[in-house]
């Protein structure tokens, strides 16, 4: 028997600006303090070294996150409620989503917003493949900045934000204030927001999971400086740079750095960038929050904590939030 053909799937693209790579570069190694974004880190490659990272014996975060998802799917979806309309900021991992759509009462439909419109194509049509009734509208945009969200066909009874991994945790303070006030946006009025957030802890466990004894960490943070080679035609020595995780207790953050093994210089995109032995680009720093810490922050947005669940350890949250 024939199956029944799936629906076209339509982006909507805003044509986000990527950001000007060779630029952006130049002005962070301009800093007094060195600094490359970690938006870059994901190139292929990089993905592919993430998504080894997500799988690491001393990265907690993945496997404690999904256990969390696993054991309260049923309290979150009588939570969120029937037909509610969800808005996942990045398209993530589709496992994480899979979990919402086999639990949610009739979602009334899937909105993935990334920047990469490509990416998000390939992650929507593969989901629609399974999920032959649910209506996909994928949205090409920056999240950081309010966007128009496109209406369903089905009325929704709310919307609700997904935002897992603690990518949030990615943004500085002043920025994830910021994210929160755009996600307030999306969500709109009664609307919900149901967000993984990593919890403050014993500084060994912290900077064990961002320098694991495999050394996958090393490399996706090495990748960074191979990337700028390939594609700025840059001539970094990856040998004479090392990886070096640190937990800043008082900034409570995980600091990714590159460090220089000794004075070199490099010539990216046709400047010459200096570095002293033992100089640092700082790449990532991976907030870490108190849960009263978030709740405060979310409420500067208008967000009214309704739910929080972690793992036996308190290791790592799943938070579901309102908005009036
Ligand atoms: C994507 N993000 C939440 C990860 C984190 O833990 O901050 C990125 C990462 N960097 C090194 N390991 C994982």
């Amino acid at each position: 028997m024939s199956q029944p053909a799936l629906k076209p799937i339509i982006l909507i693209d805003y044509h986000p600006p990527s950001g000007d790579i060779r630029q952006e570069v130049l002005e962070g190694l301009a800093l007094p303090q060195k600094r490359l974004s970690p938006k870059w880190f994901y190139d292929e490659e990089g993905s592919r070294l993430f998504d080894q990272i997500t799988r690491l014996p001393e990265y907690y975060p993945t496997r404690t996150e999904l256990g969390i998802l696993h054991t309260h799917i049923g309290e979150m979806a009588e939570l969120i409620g029937s037909r509610a309309a969800i808005v996942e900021f990045g398209a993530g991992s589709s496992v994480k989503i899979r979990i919402l759509l086999d639990n949610l009462n009739e979602p009334a439909a899937f909105i993935p917003v990334d920047i990469s419109g490509e990416h998000l194509l390939d992650a929507a049509r593969q989901l629609a493949m399974d999920y032959p009734n649910l209506e996909i509208l994928p949205v090409c945009a920056d999240f950081t900045q309010a966007f128009d969200l496109p209406v369903p066909a089905e009325t929704a009874n709310r919307n609700l934000v997904f935002f897992p991994g603690s990518t949030i945790g990615n943004f500085s303070l002043e920025q994830a204030r910021q994210l929160l006030k755009v996600m307030a946006i999306e969500a709109g009025a009664g609307g919900g927001l149901l967000i993984g957030v990593d919890l403050k802890k014993d500084s060994a466990t912290l900077e064990s999971a961002y320098n694991d004894a495999a050394g996958v960490t090393a490399e996706f943070n090495l990748n960074l400086l191979a990337r700028l080679n390939r594609e700025l035609d840059a001539d970094f020595d990856l040998n004479s740079f090392a990886h070096r995780a640190v937990y800043n207790e008082d900034k409570g953050r995980i600091e990714m750095h590159l460090v220089s093994e000794k004075n070199q210089s490099v010539n990216i995109a046709g400047q010459q960038i200096d570095f002293a032995a033992g100089e640092h680009i700082l790449t990532e720093c991976s907030h870490k929050y108190e849960l009263q810490e978030f709740a405060e922050l979310a409420a500067e947005a208008g967000f009214t904590m309704r739910k929080v669940w972690t793992d036996p350890e308190k290791m790592f949250s799943v938070q579901y939030l309102e908005l009036a």
